[in-house]
């Protein structure tokens, strides 16, 4: 009898094991990758690197940049830097197998920061261009000129093809230059949706503002060919009052215009684009976003016009991720979340890209939207209109990798990895969307994570994902 009560116990422990270790186990969220990484340091380039080369000539045009100038595609704003003088504010531009010349003329401002004072920056919006065309744009004076180019977006349609490139928290580091090469060498962006923090000038004291001088000579050649739609991450505030720098966003404010009137924002900090099949919407981590404030009134008017049956794709960009599983910055982005989550679910945003988390996470279709302050339904859980949430701040800068991530992993982590990378969204239809993430020591092709997206307005089935180590 006795025996057989130590062989029942036995085989109760067992059973128990197994019942434990099964629920342990469910506790686990997805991938937390173990792909091993170089430890290489993430030193700024020095000023004299090749990659901050001046152009040759008396006041050439430098630092040249392009991002969509109105709602539509059809706009570019053009801007860069002239450094002795002012130089001429016109843009000439063309058509590819045109012979037509335009131009349009723009303005140029200049702003001090503590005892910096800037170039001449130069902005010019082009309107009512063709759609779907290449153009050929030519900039400064006498004998000093330099000649671009852009491609226009298709005209805005539900079905239309597009892939947008990825790219946050980049620098101005030897890994921030493998970062733009390797997207680069990548053939398949069209324009950049940027994720915030730009230059990191900020890392220098009093801000030095020339190295957003040589952040923006550092990234021309690819900026000046397609656009990039900026955000603006915490390293853009600037805020230094103590040396009289009170105003936030001064520098990047100056240097970089974005349409944002066009979309009926009184802020450049958010607004929104239409380009192709996709509807952006960019918000600002750091501004007011309470109740009435502008930027939440300006979001609440503006999700219900987004018309998906002319544009399917929803995204919205933002600095600070809603969901991030690093324990560096965990839960900055808390507030937010709270505010606006329950508009992105119920507006069926297909994802939210973010940067700010030096390192890259992909969550599961997740919400957690149903805590009023007492009926404790406070969890993160599976909820099929909710965004996909992305962490893409893996762009190289000098504040390095975050590698400390919390442990298990949370079920709503699909997929972490601290690595530098880029990430491509390449849009097929009304109804698909292609997303790969690329870390930097593989060749463009390969895809360490990637996601079928099914469109959250047209097709409410799950989405299916693949993650290779
Ligand atoms: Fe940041």
């Amino acid at each position: 009898m006795g025996v057989n009560w130590v062989r029942a116990g036995s085989v109760y422990i067992l059973l128990l094991g197994l019942i434990l270790g099964a629920f342990l186990g469910s506790c686990n969220g997805g991938v937390s990758s173990r792909y091993a990484r170089g430890n290489d340091i993430s030193a700024d380039m020095p000023l004299d690197s090749d990659v901050f080369a001046l152009p040759v000539g008396y006041n050439a045009p430098q630092q040249v940049h392009i991002t969509q100038g109105d709602h539509e595609g059809r706009g570019v704003i053009v801007s860069w830097v002239t450094p002795e003088e002012p130089g001429s504010n016109e843009v000439v531009y063309w058509a590819e197998n045109s012979e037509t010349k335009y131009s349009s003329l723009g303005t140029v401002v200049t702003y001090k920061y503590y005892n910096y004072s800037s170039p001449y920056i130069h902005h010019c919006t082009i309107t009512n261009l063709e759609f779907d065309t290449k153009y050929f744009y030519e900039i400064g004076t006498g004998d000093v000129t330099r000649q671009f180019w852009f491609t226009t977006p298709p005209a805005v349609g539900p079905d239309v093809p597009y892939t947008f490139g990825l790219i946050g928290d980049l620098g101005q580091t030897f890994d921030s230059n493998r970062t733009l090469a390797h997207y680069e060498s990548n053939p398949k962006g069209q324009a950049v949706l940027f994720v915030g923090d730009l230059s990191y000038a900020d890392a220098y004291p009093l801000h030095d503002n020339n190295r957003w001088d040589s952040w923006a000579r550092f990234v021309e050649r690819s900026v000046a060919y397609q656009p990039w739609i900026w955000s603006a991450g915490n390293h853009e505030i600037d805020f230094l009052p103590e040396y009289g720098e009170g105003e936030p966003f001064k520098p990047y404010t100056h240097r970089y215009y974005v349409p944002y009137e066009a979309s009926g924002s009184t802020s450049p900090l958010w607004y929104s684009i239409k380009r192709a099949s996709a509807y952006i919407i960019v918000m600002s981590s750091y501004s007011a976003y309470g109740m009435y404030t502008p930027q939440y009134k300006w979001l609440i008017s503006e999700l219900p016009k987004v018309n998906r049956t002319e544009t399917p794709w929803l995204i919205v960009v933002m600095h600070c991720p809603l969901y991030s599983t690093y324990t560096h910055h965990y839960m900055e982005g808390e507030t937010m979340r709270v505010m606006f989550e329950k508009y992105f679910v119920q507006y069926k945003v297909d994802v939210v890209f973010s940067g700010h988390v030096h390192a890259y996470e992909r969550t599961e279709r997740i919400s957690n939207i149903a805590y009023n302050i007492e009926n404790g339904l406070c969890t993160p859980k599976y909820d099929g209109s909710a965004p996909v949430y992305i962490t893409i701040g893996d762009g190289g800068n000098q504040e390095g990798l975050l590698y400390e991530m919390v442990d298990p992993q949370p079920l709503y982590s699909a997929f972490r990895e601290p690595s530098y990378g880029h990430a491509t969204f390449e849009i097929k239809n009304r109804t698909h969307a292609y997303y790969a993430w690329h870390r930097n020591q593989d060749g463009y092709a390969v895809e360490a994570d990637s996601l079928w997206f099914h469109n959250l307005y047209w097709n409410s089935t799950q989405i299916s994902s693949t993650a290779s180590m």
